[in-house]
């Protein structure tokens, strides 16, 4: 692997007000990145969604509250679990734009919400599709990242496929044409990467949630970039890390 150019601790599906989900546990997680991140290359937290079990307003200021006083730069999108019971509006009340990007001299990170009020099923929508391209377009020599918190293409071993995003082929079609490096999503609680093309797909696991399947764990992503690769480690909340994947990146982004 290269010289590492950014780390990004990537949480996803902490469902928090779920039954079995402890909020003292996501204080334990959240206060040992904070420690780790003084060590690593220009850390970013990104959560892709599903913080909440049913998008109550309790289970949203439960969650802020544990992320209060945190340092590190933090990137946050909503999911389908996060718009029930139109959660949307507490989501933007307290974190801001359902759609946000986030620039540094490393990477470029465009962060989309595809989760729609009171539907499971995943939606990024025409309406962003120049934003998007624009954004991405402009960076030319940085890490272009794509976050959402569906899928893009089906994960194995998670059953059958319900919430593939519905206008999966246009976006992907279009992060190619931009060429996109990487696309970071949670929700199938299932970690596993493809690669497309030239891009990386990488779904990470469920934080805290119980609904864990098969013989996967709870676990975050702790993602390394280099200027030509991609390291995917799993963390548990034990603070216990393995290896998941590498992948080398698209060259001609990073010329
Ligand atoms: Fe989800």
């Amino acid at each position: 692997m290269g010289e590492t150019i950014k780390t990004i601790f990537h949480l996803s599906d902490i469902h928090i007000g779920e039954s079995g989900v402890s909020l003292g546990d996501f204080r334990e997680v959240i206060e040992a990145i904070e420690k780790r991140t003084p060590h690593m290359t220009s850390p970013l937290i990104l959560i892709t969604g599903d913080l909440t079990g049913e998008g109550l307003r309790e289970e949203y200021e439960a969650f802020a509250e544990v992320l209060e006083g945190i340092d590190t730069p933090m990137v946050i999108i909503p999911g389908n679990h996060d718009e029930r019971n139109y959660g949307a509006a507490h989501f933007e009340e307290i974190f801001g734009e359902r759609f946000k990007t986030y620039e540094d001299d490393s990477i470029a990170l465009y962060a989309a919400d595809s989760a729609e009020p009171d539907n499971d099923a995943g939606h990024v929508g025409r309406t962003k599709y120049n934003e998007i391209h624009d954004f991405l377009g402009a960076a030319k020599e940085k890490v272009r990242i794509f976050a959402l918190h569906h899928h893009l293409v089906p994960v194995p071993n998670t059953g059958r496929e319900h919430n593939v995003v519905e206008d999966a082929g246009a976006v992907l079609g279009l992060l190619d044409r931009v060429q996109c490096s990487i696309v970071l999503n949670g929700h199938r609680h299932v970690p596993w990467m493809w690669n497309l093309n030239d891009m990386v797909l990488y779904t990470t696991g469920t934080l805290l949630s119980r609904r864990i399947r098969g013989a996967t764990t709870q676990v975050y992503s702790l993602i390394e970039l280099s200027k030509s690769d991609v390291t995917f480690t799993l963390v548990e909340k034990s603070g216990s890390a393995s290896l998941f994947s590498r992948s080398d990146l698209r060259p001609d982004v990073l010329g």
